[in-house]
């Protein structure tokens, strides 16, 4: 199976595929300094978690090479102020501020005074992440594929695949394997607004790979799951709490609600670095608030009345208590999730299994 490529460092710039694009052009754009690099993660150029926290790492370590430090002080400086920079960039996904941190803690730890050892640090940290986070993709793929049945219907939102992290995606990994070991299966994509990343990118990437896509308006996800079609809804997240709260695309909540109600499973997948155990639950998730205008002037043609304000949260907070199964690198885990998060970073895998407890079995 041929997945695109998101990132690749060439030694002095990031060439990313270029996602605003698609599906029309399949185009790479090259990023040399830190604000070509800062803009294109703003304008979801580049997006997804997994994607953004591997683009993050790789503007770091772009960033510093620039300000091209002499001394140690000057590279903790550079390394400082770009952290700052960068993590500003887009506030809701926790894999950005998580891979920044993964940088700066590694170059510290080399204890080195030497300015050019500092910044190959940051750099081989970037290619550590990345290539890390095409493993956890794989695995995440291999803990979830046994819950997709021949046959099913599977409903996504937004794009969790291969353009949104350095490998096969983290909602679509199971998909992708499930295809892979010869299981047959329709995939249902709400085309996500305002961005369109259902309709554009999870549809393309998905068809170039063969696996049959039906794109839906997001208004027709609760109609489509109460007709008896759907058999799993499957998504990624931005960030999830120690409690078991998941940010995802806006949007996520509603069709959760749908599948509780009609009593179909409700799956996230997610590495462990998009979990936040700082905080206790949802409510104190950064929610991203975008422009207005991409609401009221969808990809650019204005369709609201002059005027009239739109409302653009990125992001929302569907509640532990929805969530059937969290598909990680580490395995799957069920209900209670304080408690099987918990284990989950007490160093704890599970190795694919699945865990007893929940409350609505897939
Ligand atoms: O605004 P986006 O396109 O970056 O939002 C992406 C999502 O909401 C994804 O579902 C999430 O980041 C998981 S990606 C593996």
């Amino acid at each position: 199976m041929k997945l695109p490529e998101t990132i690749v460092w060439t030694g002095k710039s990031i060439r990313l595929l270029d996602q605003t694009l698609l599906p029309g052009a399949v185009k790479y754009r090259e990023c040399a300094t830190l604000e070509e690099a800062a803009e294109a993660i703003r304008s979801l150029r580049v997006r997804g978690a997994p994607a953004i926290g591997v683009m993050a790492a790789y503007t770091l370590a772009l960033a510093i090479r620039r300000d091209n430090p002499q001394s140690a002080a000057a590279f903790f400086d550079s390394m400082r102020r770009n952290v700052e920079a960068i993590d500003a960039t887009r506030p809701t996904a926790h894999n950005l501020a998580w891979a920044l941190r993964q940088c700066a803690a590694v170059a510290k730890r080399t204890g080195s005074d030497d300015p050019g050892t500092l910044s190959r640090a940051v750099i081989d940290e970037a290619d550590r992440i990345a290539a890390e986070d095409r493993e956890l993709c794989r695995r995440i793929g291999a803990a979830g594929s046994p819950l997709v049945p021949d046959g099913a219907g599977v409903l996504t939102h937004c794009n969790a695949g291969a353009l949104a992290t350095a490998g096969m995606g983290t909602a679509l990994a199971p998909l992708y394997m499930a295809w892979e070991e010869g299981r047959r299966f329709h995939v249902y994509a709400d085309e996500t607004r305002p961005l369109w990343q259902g309709a554009r990118l999870t549809a393309w990437e998905l068809s170039q790979s063969g696996i049959p896509v039906s794109v839906l308006c997001d208004g027709a996800a609760a109609s489509l799951i109460a007709s008896g079609r759907i058999d799993l809804v499957i998504v990624g997240a931005d960030r999830i709490t120690a409690s078991g709260d998941v940010a995802n695309k806006i949007g996520t909540y509603g069709v959760a609600l749908a599948a509780e109600r009609h009593d179909v499973p409700f799956y996230v997948a997610a590495p462990r670095s998009t979990f936040d155990l700082s905080l206790s639950d949802g409510s104190s998730i950064p929610i991203e608030q975008r422009p207005p205008g991409e609401v009221t002037a969808p990809l650019g043609t204005p369709l609201a009345p002059a005027g009239v304000e739109g409302w653009n949260p990125a992001f929302d907070v569907t509640p532990a208590s929805l969530v059937t199964r969290f598909i990680t690198d580490a395995g799957v885990i069920a209900p209670p999730f304080y408690e099987t998060i918990g284990t989950l970073f007490g160093g704890e895998a599970t190795g694919g299994g699945e865990r007893e407890g929940g409350n609505r079995p897939g």
